[in-house]
């Protein structure tokens, strides 16, 4: 089945928030925000905004109402400064005015004086000064002390990745509608409707039946819009309590780009040993995450770091701590993989460090060291494995030898062009790892004409989970899929949902909607049951007929719902599901967090120009773990999509803050994100088609994050590239390998 969305988007058709038809009498929105990361506001004149032409009112923290406080998991961030300042970028004021131009015209004569305070950007000069968000986490496994002296080779290191730009095509924005008695509609671009609605009502002292809001789709949010979506629509939100008119703000690129928080820059410390056989014995690993100035999700994003810092390893024998530094850069946030590439990648740099003074290929120790059903990992959940699986196929499919050789021969007859080839083999554990979220719920209603509308707390965000939900309403009930509509995600429609993350979407969406679709459905086989007198073990709805016995009838499924509904049978449903099994106790770290983990293998190939350091990415060749696709479109697609991001972060896309605390990378200019001439020459995505029991949605595994860390692999293959060129290159584990590392790295020694 192909995308619901894709007529619309083809056509310029699909309503994203710059496009809702806005109100006779809407104003627009503009932030003031802060050219110094760190200081305290001594004084702060908008005096020369207000007398500007068309604007109605400059807002600051003394005008809102309610809290002036948007922190989600930590009530540590202003909505709007109040006497310091502590990120470039932090909101000051907001201008609101007749038109968008009138409202950035005033913006500029705003005058702000602040005394400069002390920057901090790195997360460990921040950790030398105690300044933690959260106290710091620690898993453990085994006896880490006791085990080094059985190890026959231990090496150590220190690893860097830098951040991300999330650069969902659609920027931040809100637009806010007052309604009756004080309540105000809320437009969101937001992957979080109830957190959205949450944040509004602490700003404006309303309770959440006042705020309602509603998202038809994003332009991408890629974690960027989990949390960070709520700034907005609190600013215009709480211009529209005070003005009683609607408000829009749509950030501009570059805006957008320096005042939000982007993938958490991480540096580790790192030991590994080994045994004789090159099995893994021991690791221990300290995980310095660049939180930024607020909490934001940054405890979440440090304990998934934590569960994904032996990729798809089995060691028996594990210390990891990881700390949250609080730094002067905008807050951190959720990013596609939500701190779990930053763990798996450290693991990868200490697999390559010891092949590397081993002297053999780093999948010998992959390989090797792959986990197996039943393998404990540091957090206690016992696995079900696909990692032999999937990295078995890849070289029957692929030939991974072969893959060297070819590799080996081109290096031996060229000079100036050397290849890489790196394996990147994944496990990605599916579930929000805070246990409370994993659930969703879904109302469907079923009107008289036998069409069906649902409505669940997914939101949709180019992933295609509205097809999915979709699918699972037209399945169940057996009807052509053009008889369903999914309505837009909706605060009075759905309540208390968590944000569409964690890969988990369709999962907890889909099961409720299945829920839902069977509970009607029992109904109407009833009601089938009573009207043909026939019991009602023996009748089937399918494909839009009564079927008695597994023989097509002459009734229709318009005419069963026709007789529920004069016979006042409720053709509506509202479910609600939890996923079972999963359980996580924070005190001892030890638990069974996720309801499923998925794996996958991918070889990626690069050649590097070892004149210019330039590269290209030949090859990406993955085995990957989907369950029983429900919808292979899709699905290929998030994997297609999630190798190219994770490339970018890996070798492109290079986020640089100076000591100042102020963006330098803030533009597309500066910024280098993956485009049609770098992304690989080859894509080849096979399909581990498995069919055992699990819990997600008819099967088919979560998609959404886990291929990003294919990535990874890039960045290792460039390594082997360059050693290939020079095997004496003094290479730090520092990401990402722009073309300006890797030239230094061809000529290092
Ligand atoms: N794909 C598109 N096209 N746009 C997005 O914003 N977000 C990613 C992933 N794939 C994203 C995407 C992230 S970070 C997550 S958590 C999942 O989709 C969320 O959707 P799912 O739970 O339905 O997989
Ligand atoms: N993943 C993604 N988003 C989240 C999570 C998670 O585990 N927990 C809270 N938000
Ligand atoms: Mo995705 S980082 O869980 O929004």
């Amino acid at each position: 089945m192909q995308n619901i969305d894709s007529n619309t988007h083809l056509r310029g058709e699909s309503i994203y928030l710059d496009d809702i038809n806005v109100q006779h009498g809407t104003l627009y929105a503009a932030c003031f925000d802060s050219a110094i990361a760190h200081g305290k506001i001594l004084s702060l004149d908008v005096s020369g905004a207000l007398q500007m032409h068309g604007v109605v009112h400059v807002f600051t923290h003394e005008d809102i109402v309610g809290q002036n406080q948007i922190g989600g998991i930590v009530p540590d961030e202003p909505l709007l400064a109040d006497g310091h300042v502590h990120f470039c970028g932090m909101p000051i004021a907001l201008v609101v005015a007749e038109t968008d131009e009138a409202a950035r015209a005033a913006v500029k004569k705003i005058k702000v004086e602040i005394e400069p305070l002390e920057v901090i950007t790195d997360p460990r000069v921040a950790f030398a000064k105690g300044d933690l968000i959260v106290p710091p986490r620690k898993f453990n496994m085994g006896d880490v002390d006791g085990a080094w002296s059985t190890c026959e080779h231990i090496f150590e290191g220190v690893v860097d990745t830098n951040g991300q730009e999330h650069l969902y095509i659609e920027t931040q924005g809100a637009y806010t509608v007052p309604a009756e008695n004080g309540s105000i509609k809320v437009y969101s671009s937001t992957q979080g409707p109830t957190a959205v609605q949450r944040a509004v009502s602490k700003v404006t002292g309303l309770p959440m039946h006042q705020i309602e809001v509603d998202v038809t789709r994003l332009g991408g949010g890629f974690g960027g819009k989990e949390d960070q979506a709520n700034t907005w629509a609190a600013l215009c939100a709480m211009a529209t309590q005070k003005l009683k008119r609607p408000v829009k703000y749509s950030l501009h690129r570059m805006e957008d780009m320096r005042m939000t928080g982007k993938r958490h820059p991480y540096s580790t410390d790192f030991k590994i040993g080994l045994d004789k056989d090159l099995n893994m014995i021991a690791y221990e690993a300290s995980f310095y995450q660049n939180a930024g100035a607020a909490a934001d999700l940054s405890p979440a994003i440090l304990e998934r770091t934590l569960f994904h810092c032996t990729n798809s390893y089995y060691v028996p024998n594990v210390r990891a701590t990881a700390y949250s530094c609080r730094t002067h850069l905008p807050p951190n946030t959720a990013f596609r993989g939500f701190g779990g590439p930053q763990g798996m990648f450290v693991m990868e740099a200490a697999i390559t460090k010891a092949a590397e003074a081993l002297n053999v290929d780093a999948s010998v120790i992959q390989q090797r060291n792959l986990l197996v059903t039943n393998d404990e990992l540091p957090y206690g959940q016992k696995v079900v494995s696909e990692a032999n699986e999937c990295w078995n196929k890849a070289d029957e499919l692929y030939n991974i030898e072969q893959v060297k050789k070819q590799v080996t021969d081109f290096n031996a007859t060229n000079k100036q062009y050397k290849k890489g080839v790196a394996l990147m083999p994944i496990c990605f554990g599916i579930s929000f790892t805070n246990t409370m979220m994993n659930n969703a719920r879904s109302l469907v209603h079923v009107y008289s004409d036998g069409s069906v509308v649902v409505s669940t707390g997914a939101v949709e965000m180019g992933q295609g989970v509205n097809t999915k939900i979709l699918q699972v309403a037209a399945k169940t009930f057996s009807i052509d899929p053009a008889k369903v509509k999914v309505n837009s995600t909706n605060t009075y429609r759905i309540a208390n949902t968590s944000p569409s993350a964690a890969s988990a979407t369709a999962d907890l969406n889909g099961k409720a909607t299945l829920i839902a679709c069977n509970a009607i459905l029992e109904r109407l086989k009833q009601v089938a049951s009573n009207e043909l007198t026939i019991s009602v073990d023996r009748i089937e709805l399918k494909d839009e007929f009564v079927f008695v016995d597994a023989q097509k009838t002459e009734t229709t499924w318009l005419q069963v719902i026709a007789w529920a509904f004069m016979k006042r049978v409720s053709l509506s449903e509202h479910a609600h599901y939890a996923t079972p099994e999963i359980h996580y106790d924070k005190t001892k770290e030890k638990g069974h967090p996720f309801a499923y983990h998925v794996y996958g293998t991918a070889i990626i190939t690069t050649t590097v120009d070892c004149l210019r350091g330039t590269y290209e990415i030949d090859s990406v060749k993955v085995v990957h773990d989907f369950g029983s696709s429900m919808n292979k479109a899709i699905d290929l697609g998030q994997i297609e999509g999630g190798i190219v991001q994770g490339i970018g972060w890996m070798t492109l896309e290079e986020i640089i803050y100076d000591k100042e605390g102020k963006l330098r990378s803030n533009a597309l200019s500066t910024y280098k994100v993956p485009d049609i001439y770098s992304v690989p020459k080859e894509i080849t995505i096979e399909f581990l088609d498995t069919d055992k029991d699990n819990l997600a949605i008819f099967k088919s595994k979560a998609v959404g994050e886990p291929p990003l860390m294919y990535g990874i692999g890039a960045y290792f293959a460039l390594h082997n590239a360059i050693k290939a060129f020079n095997p004496n290159a003094k290479l730090a584990f520092d990401a990402p390998m722009t073309a300006e590392k890797l030239l230094m790295g061809l000529y290092s020694k």
